[in-house]
Parts: C-alpha cells; structure tokens; sequence
C-alpha cells in the first residue's frame, strides 16, 4: 500500500484535464504511442463530439521512481457545473488532487468550487498553471493567483502544457512525493466505497469501488449495507482504462467488483461493500444525496416503448448517480416520466443518451425548475412541470427557487457583465477582488433566469472569460402565470410554459414563432397560439404544404382536376377535425434546448 497513489485532475471547464492525463498515459506507458489519441480518457462518443468531460474516468498507471514500482490511480473528472456530482465522489475515493488552472484565462468559478470541495475532503493539492505554451499564457500572474487561494508560495506552483509536455513529469513525480499513500489494513474486514457503476449483461452490475480495508477476490461472498443485499463476486478488476481482470483489489486500492446483480436499483452510489461474515460491520459515510431542480418530462414517442425506456433510465441512473425519474402519465401521452437533472446540461445530454445508446425516439417537455404554489387554504404544492400547474382561482402565492450567483471576471469585463446581471434583474450582494485584475461577483437570482441560455450570454459577453457557479438558497414568492400553447386549435401541454406574468407576452411569442419555425408544415393551414387562462396573447400560422394531386394529370380535363382537389379539400378537413398534427421527436428536442 505504500506504494500507491490515488489522485484526482481537478479544475474549470476546459482548463486541460484530459489533455494532461493523455501526458501521463503517455509518460507511465499504459497507452502505447500508436495507440493514442487526444483526451483518451472521455470514452464516450458524445464526449468527444461535445468536447467536454461528461463521466469521471478512473484509470490505473504503473511508473518508476528513484528505483520503486508505484501504482498511480488517477480519475479524471468533468469541469461543468451540471456534472459537479461526479468530481464530489471522485473526490472521496482518492487522497491528493491536481488543480489545473489555464494560465490565458486564470482562476474561473468551478475552480474556487471544486477546491472548496476538496479542501472539504481534506486532499492534499498540488497546483499547476496549464497551457504555457500560448504566446499570451499570464504564466507568472496565474501562479500568484494560484499561489493566493491555496496560501502557499508561487514557487510551489508548476507551470506546465498538458498538449506539449512541458513539466508534466516533474509534476507525476510531485505526485508520488506530496500526496500520502492510502491509509486502511487488508487483514480487517471488507470495506469498499461504491463511487460509480455500469451495467453490462452478462456481469449485471460493475461496481466501481475504492477499498479502505480488506480485500476481495472472485467468488467471495458479499454484502451491500444500504441495500441488504448479499452476493458473490463474478470478478474484480483495474481499470486500464477499459476493464481488467485481476486476481484480487486490496485496501487502498482503486478497481472495480463485478457483481452479477441484474436489479439495477440494488447497487447505489455511496453503498458500503463488506463480506457476508461481517454484516454488522459499520458503513463508510457514503455521498450527500444530489437535489435536481431542473425538471423535464420524458415520454416515449411510441407508448409501446415505455417498458424500454423504464430499463434505459435505471440503467442510465447506474452510471449518473444525479438522475432522479419518477412514473407518470398524462391524458394524450400515456405513461412516461418525471426526471430530474442538475441543469439543462445534463437533461440534454441525458435525451441524447437515451436516443443513441437504447434507440429511443421521445417526446420532451420543456425544462422546468420546481415551483411551489400554496392554495387558499395554505397547502403548499411542488410542481413540476406546467402542464401540473394550478387554475388561478385556487392560487394565493406561487414561488420558485432562487440561487446564489458567484460570477468571476477579469475587471475589464465588469461593465459588460454588470449590464447583463442588471438586464436580468438580478439582485447584487457584494463585490471582492479575487487578484488585482479579477473580481467576485455576488447576486441573487431565480433560478429560472439562468437555467437555459445565460452561461453564454455570459461567455459572450466576456469574450469567454467570465464564468459563473451557483447555490440555491431558497423559494422566494414570485408572480408567476402559465402560457399555454395550441397547435391547430388544440392544447399541446408538453410545450406549455411558467414564466413572470410581465414576461407572458414576450415569452409566448417566442415560444409561437420557434415553433413555426421548426414545425413541419402540415397538408392543411395550422394555426399556433400562445393563451393564458384562455385568452389568445399570440399567434403565427403555419401555411398549408399542397401536395400537387393534379400532378399526374395532363392535359386539360378541368372538370376531372377540380374534382380531385374537391376531395383534397375535405380530406384535410378531415384531418384538421381529428387535430392530426404529426410533431417530429426533433422538435420537442429543438423546443426542450430554447427552454
Ligand atoms: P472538461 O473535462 O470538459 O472540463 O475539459 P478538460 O479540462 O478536460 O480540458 P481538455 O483537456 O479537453 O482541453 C480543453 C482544450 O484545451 C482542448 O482543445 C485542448 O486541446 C486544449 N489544451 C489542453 N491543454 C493544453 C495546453 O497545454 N496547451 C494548449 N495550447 N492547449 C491545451
């Protein structure tokens, strides 16, 4: 056990996590040169299409140092604020953490954030400023920056590349030097933390676990504490990164426990693994519970996929902890679900897993946060989407969650994302200076307003250099209505909308004019209205496609084609009657990414 390492990449989005953990890949010989490829460890297609960290990444290193085989177990973490779940529980697997700044853009939000989170954990940090190899890399002033938020002196502070490799040996080496072996005994009884897992069919549930004591090996018997549940172990292995079989895990070591459970809601993240022998062992303390407050419904577009989607989203859930999805069913869509996501982020990139990994096609509603309403007899009611939402003469107050808005930007950049706070009536709390060119900016804001759209206003506004984190405080009363949308005379609730009763018109000829925009035109004319409580507030139409029936006819024989488009004409009659309006699955997804 002395000789290993666990240890996390943490920083901003972007910052260069990947990119360095291709360098010690690289350096320790895990991946052989022609093997190779650039941010190897984001094993997901969709990673690499979006180019960010969407999974944590645990992969094992061998590397010699003066002389001594060590054993390196590195994750590599996401940098979004939607995947911030996934470092807290790599952080609670490891002992020592790389915090990663990018040195042309300096210290940004999720980097305060997730240092805060280790320094809770207790990690030992060893800090580099990335990507020197820029002609206008501040490499001096990020390493004071650095230098000041963990109180130490700029000379503890690397200054590597992550793409180049400049320094990042001597970095590997600091490593095995600052960060302390794991602690623990592989003579006591059993005890593994589950900080990830997967499904696979023939193995049933991976679980990815970090030893603290004791140790396991094929066919033993185990225990999961939370669930109760006894099993035997199909095998255990490393991750290199994919998995690979060993003889047995040990205290202190980071790997993974096939363990044959088919029942996905068995395995939990956080669950505590011992032997059979030893049930009345104590738990580990296991992960604080994520509390979504971003809310979307999902249904399947055909209904005879809700079993399908049922399984893909507990096995989804296996492998992101900060999913949550409850049964529902509404009149016109059958039975669906109910899902929670840590932010639109997240929801999207959970629609797109459900369509490619399990081939589903979905109907989506739009992202919502959670609303309360209290009724005239002071009964408090959460609801979750607008389609839930009340008829006004049973409301006395609504109110929605409100955030702490933590914005960081470089102070040229103050009066630019000074206007956009005070555009989106946010409420400012305070300013400080993180260095001499960089502030802190604190406000109070709905949730609403930033869930969909203002992280790039913000970038936008800032040319990329402002960033942002944020912590919910609260419900607080707020004067909200529903605008609910007809497509073709009919109440389409799956796009319906909460929004402040002074932002309604506004807001519903947005909604009106992206869905004519985006909604295919139909045989015959389809008006779209935005309503509130009935009342008409906007409307766009949707002008007939004519499908030429006349084509095939030549020549002149008026009587035979007028009475081909007689028969055209009631059809479509017809069709309108029975509000036949075939919405694509892709619009809901178009109309789910607006918000
Ligand atoms: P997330 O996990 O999504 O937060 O990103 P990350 O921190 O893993 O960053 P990633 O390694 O994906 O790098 C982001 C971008 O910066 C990529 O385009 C990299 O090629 C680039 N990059 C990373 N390190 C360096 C560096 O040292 N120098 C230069 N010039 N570019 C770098």
């Amino acid at each position: 056990m002395i000789n290993i390492r666990n240890f996390v990449i943490f920083s901003h989005i972007d910052h260069g996590k990947s990119t360095l953990a291709d360098r010690f890949l690289e350096l320790t010989n895990t991946i052989p040169k022609d093997k190779m490829r650039s941010r190897f460890l984001d094993m997901m297609d969709l990673e690499r299409e979006k180019g960010i960290t969407i999974k944590m990444q645990p992969v094992r290193m061998k590397w010699n140092a003066g002389g001594q085989d060590y054993i390196l177990n590195l994750i590599d973490t996401p940098g979004h604020v939607d995947f911030n779940y996934e470092v807290s529980r790599s952080l609670a697997a490891v002992e020592g953490g790389i915090l990663l700044v990018d040195a042309t853009k300096g210290i940004q939000a999720q980097t305060l954030a997730n240092l805060e989170l280790a320094q809770k954990q207790k990690l030992v940090i060893i800090s580099a400023a990335n990507k020197i190899d820029f002609a206008h890399a501040k490499i001096q002033e990020t390493k004071q920056d650095i230098a000041k938020i963990l109180d130490i002196s700029p000379d503890q502070v690397f200054a590597i590349s992550g793409k180049e490799g400049t320094n990042t040996e001597q970095l590997l080496e600091a490593v095995i030097k600052k960060v302390p072996p794991p602690k623990g005994d592989e003579n006591k009884p059993l005890k593994a933390l589950v900080f990830d897992s997967k499904y696979d069919s023939y193995k049933g549930v991976i679980a990815y676990v970090r030893l603290f004591d004791g140790k396991i090996k094929t066919g033993d018997k185990i225990y999961l504490m939370q669930a109760g549940v006894e099993t035997q172990v199909k095998e255990v292995g490393y991750f290199l990164p994919q998995l690979k079989p060993c003889q047995e895990l040990k205290a202190g070591e980071i790997g993974y426990i096939a363990t044959g459970i088919k029942e996905t809601s068995d395995v939990r993240v956080g669950e505590t693994i011992t032997s059979v022998q030893n049930k009345e062992t104590s738990s580990l303390p296991g992960y604080k519970e994520p509390k979504p407050m971003v809310f979307a419904s999902i249904y399947p577009e055909n209904s005879n996929d809700f079993e399908i989607l049922q399984e893909a989203l507990k096995k989804l859930k296996l492998n992101d902890a900060a999913l949550i999805f409850e049964r529902e069913r509404k009149e016109f869509l059958g039975r669906g679900f109910k899902c929670g996501f840590l932010g639109t982020l997240h929801a999207e990139i959970i629609c797109e897993r459900l369509r490619r990994e399990f081939g589903l096609n979905l109907i989506i509603s739009t992202p919502s946060v959670v609303y309360k309403f209290i009724d005239k007899k002071d009964n408090e009611k959460l609801i979750y989407s607008a389609s839930d939402w009340p008829e006004i003469t049973s409301i006395k107050q609504t109110e929605e969650p409100w955030v702490e808005l933590e914005v960081i930007t470089p102070v040229n950049y103050l009066g630019n994302v000074s206007e956009l706070l005070k555009e989106s009536k946010a409420v400012q709390i305070e300013t400080k200076y993180l260095s001499n060119e960089r502030l802190i900016l604190i406000y109070e804001i709905p949730l609403r307003k930033i869930i969909v759209g203002f992280f790039d206003k913000l970038k936008g506004v800032s040319q990329g250099f402002a960033s942002m984190n944020y912590e919910i405080l609260g419900y607080r009363p707020a004067d909200l209505v529903k605008v609910d949308i007809l497509i073709a005379g009919e109440k389409e609730d799956i796009f319906s909308k909460v929004v402040e009763k002074n932002e309604a018109y506004s807001q519903g000829r947005k909604i009106v004019s992206k869905l004519k925009e985006i909604l295919p035109s139909q045989l015959f004319t389809v008006p779209v209205q935005a309503a509130i409580s009935g009342k008409i507030i906007a409307r766009e139409t949707i002008r007939a496609r004519r499908r030429d029936v006349t084509a095939p006819l030549y020549g002149g024989d008026v009587t035979r084609k007028r009475k081909l488009l007689e028969r055209q004409k009631k059809g479509k009659k017809k069709l309108k009657a029975r509000g036949q309006i075939s919405i694509p699955s892709k619009v809901f997804l178009e109309m789910f990414k607006e918000g």
